[in-house]
Parts: structure tokens; C-alpha cells; sequence
């Protein structure tokens, strides 16, 4: 009798699970978000983005994803790409020299600024005011210059500022920003409250 309920316990759970099984086909297509195959991605394109937005002069700023975000570039950048080390299309306008006359947003003195702390590591150990520390945490303050030129850390603008197509996200973001002030929405304080926190 025992035997038996569980052989036919047994029995009922295969097919269950069989039942199961047959029901839920994962397919690697079903796995990807843009609904491609993930095995064989030979034939996946990316989607055909429309990045139909207006020539610089002739768009509106977009409100900063967060407080102190990279800002969105909210114009065309046709003709303008790609940026290289010795010729930025962007600097034309966005020196803060010639911003004002083009009523562009001028480069902020964050990229006239070099964050990088002035401690080295030298064979294993970090070096500061040419002293070996002990300890790492006695240097985490970086220390940072004014720069009098753009700071070429910074010369490839597209890496943190990108160009807006019209495209529905794969996944819906619902990120709310909180912004300490209104004024902070259009534009950015950072080196102001590098610090903080932290003094
Ligand atoms: C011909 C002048 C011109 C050039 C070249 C140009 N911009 Fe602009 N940019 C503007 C103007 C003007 C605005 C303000 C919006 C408008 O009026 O179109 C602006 C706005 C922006 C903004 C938004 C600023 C904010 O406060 O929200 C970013 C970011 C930006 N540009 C980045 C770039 C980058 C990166 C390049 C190079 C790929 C570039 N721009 C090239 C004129 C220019
Ligand atoms: C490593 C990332 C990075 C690179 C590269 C970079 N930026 Fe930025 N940019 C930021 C961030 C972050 C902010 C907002 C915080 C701040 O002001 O530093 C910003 C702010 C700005 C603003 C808005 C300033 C304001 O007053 O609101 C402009 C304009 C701008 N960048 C233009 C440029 C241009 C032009 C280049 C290329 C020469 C460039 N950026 C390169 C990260 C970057």
C-alpha cells in the first residue's frame, strides 16, 4: 500500500513537472530584452534611432537627470562627430570665451580642474610629499589644481554628455530626481560641493 502512494506520488509529480516543461519554452529570444536571439547575435541590429533633434541655437535644454548630472546634449550633433584630441567641434562654442555670444551653456570650472590626488604609488607603496605612507586611508583626500587650460582628461566631451533620440527605453526608468534647489534643474554647482561631506 505504502509503496504504491509513493510510486504514484512519484508518478503524479513527473508529470507535473513534464507538464510544466512543456508549457515554459525558454528560448534565448526570450530572453533578450530586445527580442533577439542571445546565442547568435549575427543577425541582431541595433534599432534604427532617429536622432532628429535641432541644430545647436535652436533646441531647448533638457532638466539634469539628477542634481550635478552631465548634462544631456539637447542639440544635433551632425558634422560635429567624432571628437578627437586635436579637433573638438564642441570647444567652438562651448569655451566659456565664446559660450556668452552663442548662448551656450559655457564648460564648467570642474573641466578646467585636475582632480587627480598628488600621491603616487612607487613600488608598492603610497608615496606622498615624497614620503612613503603606511597607510592608505592618510591619502584619500585627493587634492586638486585649477588648470588653466581644459583639462585633457575631459577633451572627449561624448563620453559623458550624449546626444537624445526619440526611442522607447527596453526597460521604463522610474528614477525620480530630488533637486536641493529649482536652479540646480538647468544647471550644475559641482565645484562648489566637491567637498562636501568630506571636510
Ligand atoms: C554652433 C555652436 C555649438 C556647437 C558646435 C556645439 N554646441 Fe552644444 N550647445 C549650443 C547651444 C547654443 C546650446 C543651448 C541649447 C540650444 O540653444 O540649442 C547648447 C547646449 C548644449 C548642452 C546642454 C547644456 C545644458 O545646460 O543643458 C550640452 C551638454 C552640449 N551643448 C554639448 C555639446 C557637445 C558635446 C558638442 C560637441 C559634440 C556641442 N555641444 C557642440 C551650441 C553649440
Ligand atoms: C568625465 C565626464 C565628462 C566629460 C568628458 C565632459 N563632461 Fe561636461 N559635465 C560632466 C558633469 C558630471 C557635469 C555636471 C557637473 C559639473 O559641473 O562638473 C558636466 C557639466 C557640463 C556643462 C554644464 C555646465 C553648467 O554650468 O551647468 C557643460 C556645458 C559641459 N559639461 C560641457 C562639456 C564639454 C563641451 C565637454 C568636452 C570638452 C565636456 N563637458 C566633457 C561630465 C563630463
Amino acid at each position: 500500500m505504502i509503496k504504491k502512494g509513493i510510486l504514484s506520488v512519484i508518478a503524479i509529480g513527473t508529470l507535473a513537472i513534464s507538464a510544466y516543461a512543456a508549457d515554459k519554452v525558454i528560448t534565448p529570444e526570450s530572453l533578450s530584452l530586445r527580442k533577439t536571439n542571445i546565442v547568435d547575435e549575427s543577425k541582431a541590429a541595433p534599432i534604427d534611432a532617429k536622432y532628429n533633434a535641432p541644430a545647436p541655437g535652436a533646441a531647448k535644454t533638457i532638466e539634469r537627470s539628477y542634481e550635478n548630472a552631465p548634462p544631456l546634449i539637447p542639440h544635433s550633433v551632425d558634422g560635429l562627430l567624432p571628437i578627437t584630441i586635436k579637433n573638438n567641434a564642441c570647444l567652438g562654442c562651448h569655451m566659456p570665451a565664446a559660450a556668452k555670444s552663442v548662448g551656450a551653456t559655457p564648460i564648467p570650472e570642474s573641466h578646467f580642474t585636475d582632480f587627480r590626488p598628488t600621491t603616487a604609488v612607487k613600488d608598492g607603496k603610497v608615496i606622498k610629499d615624497g614620503r612613503a605612507v603606511a597607510n592608505a586611508t592618510d591619502v584619500t583626500i585627493a587634492k586638486f589644481k585649477k588648470l588653466k587650460k581644459l583639462n585633457p582628461a575631459r577633451y572627449n566631451c561624448s563620453q559623458c554628455h550624449v546626444p537624445q533620440a526619440n526611442v522607447k527605453p527596453l526597460v521604463k526608468n522610474n528614477f525620480k530626481p530630488i533637486f536641493s534647489s529649482d536652479k540646480l534643474k538647468h544647471k550644475s554647482d559641482l565645484i562648489k560641493v566637491i567637498d562636501q561631506g568630506v571636510k
